[in-house]
């Protein structure tokens, strides 16, 4: 008897639609399954994409408020219309996830509203109904990790989705975790008025990220006025009705501590979401992490079931489940999907922008690989000081026997956009002489990244 479909996703997140379309495209019958009201998923609803539309709102109204007299542009009377901004936000999410529904329909995708849980290698059972297919596909995503002792109720002590709903300013946020959610959700409320102290467990904030560039971070958030406790443990909240009590330590030892806060914001990571899917009654198997493991093809350890982007090891990016879902449905028609993990990008949206590519110095030192670093500031960058915006540096790493380009890393505002010509020179393999080499309009930014190849083999021109 045929299947239904040939393929079933369930999620439908960046990795789960972008995987359904890809498969629809490639002539496959594809059903996806979703439970919540839109499509979408995570990034779409409650994280990256309304994460976006509030920073940009709120730098915005920064902006208005300590940026424009520099530029001879006096305004007076800004005021904060938070209701605004989050309908504003609210309809950003609405056209992006219609969007989707719009793809599917274009597709033909054919959308299973309600919890998938899988029944058998060729059957999920969507809101008690069963739909039989070639392949299934997990792409459910990932959740908040929890903390013990800290209570998440989305009132006063939040996870993301909370921060990003709030109807009025907090007057002192507390964010556990100075991760990109906290970072980026702190810069929100930071610029609309709140106090924010950032409790971080390492001596560092954002771990991976090249330490140069995270110091410079920590420097340029402190001048906005977000305050940092390094080395701290969080032991334990406690929520009343008038505000939270954070209870913190030192992680070497010492005196603990309690802060006054009004709200806090739990964001000291995310953990694959697969529960009630079924996994262990069929047999797949998951890592010590409680990720999907899975094969360089994306096979979980059941034939027929394979899973993607955050339910899986790897970045929990967006960009990267999209890759996935892509070359799967390629590996799924015979082609030869692939995923070039050295090559995707990282970018936090705060103020200054940070974008990280490949590898950092603090890597190459561990793996003893020898390397040349180029380095180049905006302060040097005409089309930066004509924007008033010359915080920030690129700095490449190449290998010093090679030139091969290693890794990237900028600070500074559009950092995520210029990445782009770095992810696409790593990927070709280039060397640095290469993006040196390449002729960058002039004034822009991009001639930043030129320079600091140039400065790689220490013939920067313009400092
Ligand atoms: P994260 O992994 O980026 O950062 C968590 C931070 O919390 C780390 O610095 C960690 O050392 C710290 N931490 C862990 N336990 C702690 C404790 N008990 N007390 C104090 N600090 C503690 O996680 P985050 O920010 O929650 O983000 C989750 C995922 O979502 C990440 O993989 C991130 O890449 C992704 N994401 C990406 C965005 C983007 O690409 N712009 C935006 C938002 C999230």
């Amino acid at each position: 008897m045929a299947e239904d479909f040939d393929v079933i996703v369930i999620g439908a997140g960046p990795g789960g639609y972008v995987c359904a379309i890809r498969a629809a495209q490639l002539g496959l019958r594809v059903a996806c399954v979703e439970k919540r009201e839109t499509l979408g998923g995570t990034c779409l609803n409650i994280g990256c994409i309304p994460s976006k539309a509030l920073l940009h709102s709120s730098a915005v109204f920064a902006h208005a408020r300590h940026g424009l007299a520099d530029h001879g542009v006096v305004v007076d009377g800004v005021r904060l219309d938070l209701a605004r901004m989050q309908a504003r936000k609210a309809e950003v999410v609405e056209a992006n996830t219609k969007g989707i529904e719009f793809l599917f329909r274009k597709h033909k995708i054919t959308w299973l509203r309600g919890a998938g849980r899988i029944a058998a290698p060729n059957r999920v059972e969507v809101a008690g109904a069963p739909h039989t297919t070639r392949h299934i596909v997990i792409a459910t995503g990932s959740e908040s990790s929890p903390l013990f002792g800290v209570a998440v109720d989305e009132r006063r002590i939040l996870s993301s989705t909370g921060a990003l709903a709030l109807d009025r300013v907090p007057a002192h946020l507390v964010v556990i975790g100075a991760g990109v959610i906290g970072l980026e959700l702190g810069s929100v409320w930071r610029r609309l008025g709140a106090e924010v102290t950032v409790i971080e467990y390492l001596d560092r904030i954002v771990p991976g990220l090249d330490s140069e560039v995270a110091r410079h971070f920590r420097r340029a958030l402190t001048k906005q006025g977000m305050r940092f406790r390094l080395g701290e443990r969080v032991t334990g909240t406690n929520a009343t009705d008038t505000g939270v009590t954070v209870s913190l330590e030192p992680v070497k030892g010492g005196a603990a501590e309690t802060l006054a806060a009004d709200t806090v914001l739990l964001a000291i990571g995310r953990r694959p979401h697969v529960e009630g899917l079924g996994l262990d009654a069929v047999g797949v198997a998951l890592d010590e992490r409680g990720r999907v493991r899975t094969d360089a093809g994306f096979a979980t350890s059941v034939p027929g079931i394979y899973a993607i982007g955050d339910a899986i090891a790897g970045p929990m990016l967006a960009h990267k489940a999209e890759e996935e879902g892509v070359a799967l449905a390629e590996l799924l028609t015979g082609r030869a999907g692939h995923v070039n993990y050295t090559a995707i990008p990282g970018v936090i949206y705060t103020a200054p922008e940070v974008a990280s590519l490949g590898e950092t110095e603090d890597s190459l030192k561990a793996a003893g690989v020898a390397y040349n670093v180029g380095k180049f500031p905006f302060t040097a960058n005409g089309r930066a000081r004509a924007m008033g915006e010359t915080e920030g540096f690129v700095k490449l790493v190449a290998d010093k026997a090679t030139d091969r380009l290693l890794g990237a890393h900028i600070i500074g505002a559009e950092a995520g956009t210029l990445i782009a010509e770095l992810v696409t020179a790593l990927e070709f393999g280039a060397s640095a002489e290469d993006v040196a080499r390449t002729c960058h309009a002039h004034p822009s930014l991009n001639e930043a990244v030129k320079e600091a190849a140039l400065a790689v083999d220490g013939r920067a021109l313009h400092i």
